[in-house]
């Protein structure tokens, strides 16, 4: 299945190709402050309060699906946000174009396509080689929030987190069902509105890390990346439900 790409000519909006122009992330915005990246940012919803919240943060939201990108930047516009930055790319290839000097204030992943059926696990986006390359990226104490309603895959990442000391536990257990002033995005409101709980990991990257670029592992490329693929609706179980 593909997507029919809609053109999209918000001034928000950036086509990857912009990140091969320019020197830093920094320059996609008319000041400069501290940056952070949303992954996945469907609609949007999320990324207007976040926004809202840090207007001295410069936020760089990405998706794979054109229409999302396309409401993201309306959104973004009609609350006149000069702090964020709208690209339609894959997660992982937007990082593999990370310069060594990209520093993330904070990560938001909130609600990752679930793949729930076993044979398709391999394809969910977050894993220990990704977390290592976003450990590589987030500036010292920069912050990473990991949301999902699927029990599975946040204990897989909680358990995989355990294990990697750079990252510390801000939560007083691997996860929470509440985050305080944590805005909620367009499937967290619809998740809770059914009554399914919400899993919160936020863990932060220890001052004291010592992480070396050069052991950063190779990036496995996603199937994703032929940015033309839309899941299909049986393998986002938890999204098509809502
Ligand atoms: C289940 S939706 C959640 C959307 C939003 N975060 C929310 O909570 O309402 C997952 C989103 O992640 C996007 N996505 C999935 N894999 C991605 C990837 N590898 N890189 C960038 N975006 C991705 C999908 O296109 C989709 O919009």
């Amino acid at each position: 299945m593909t997507q029919h790409v809609i053109e999209i000519t918000s001034p928000v909006f950036m086509e990857p190709t912009a990140l091969a122009q320019c020197d830093s992330l920094d320059s996609l915005f008319a000041h400069k402050r501290p940056l952070a990246l949303e992954i996945g940012c469907g609609t949007g919803d999320f990324i207007v309060q976040r926004a809202r919240q840090f207007p001295d943060v410069n936020h760089i939201v990405i998706d794979i699906y054109n229409k999302g990108c396309l409401k993201t930047c309306k959104r973004v516009e009609r609350y006149g946000l000069d702090n964020v930055r709208v690209i339609r790319i894959e997660a992982r290839y937007l990082l593999s174009q990370f310069s060594d000097t990209e520093a993330l204030r904070a990560v938001y992943i909130n609600c990752p396509d679930p793949w729930p059926k076993k044979r398709h696990r391999r394809r969910r986006l977050v894993s220990r080689r990704f977390l290592t390359q976003l450990a590589h990226y987030l500036e010292p104490g920069g912050d990473l929030y990991f949301v999902t309603d699927v029990e599975d895959y946040a204990l897989e990442v909680a358990m995989t987190l355990e294990e990697m000391p750079e990252f510390l536990n801000q939560l007083k257990a691997p996860m929470a069902y509440e985050l305080d002033e944590y805005p909620i995005s367009r499937y967290m409101r619809r998740f809770k509105e059914q009554n399914l709980p919400i899993h919160y990991i936020h863990r932060q990257l220890d001052p004291a890390a010592k992480l070396q670029r050069a052991h950063m592992p190779a990036l496995e490329l996603s199937f994703r990346c032929q940015q033309t693929e839309t899941p299909h609706p049986d393998e986002t179980q938890s999204c098509s439900n809502i």
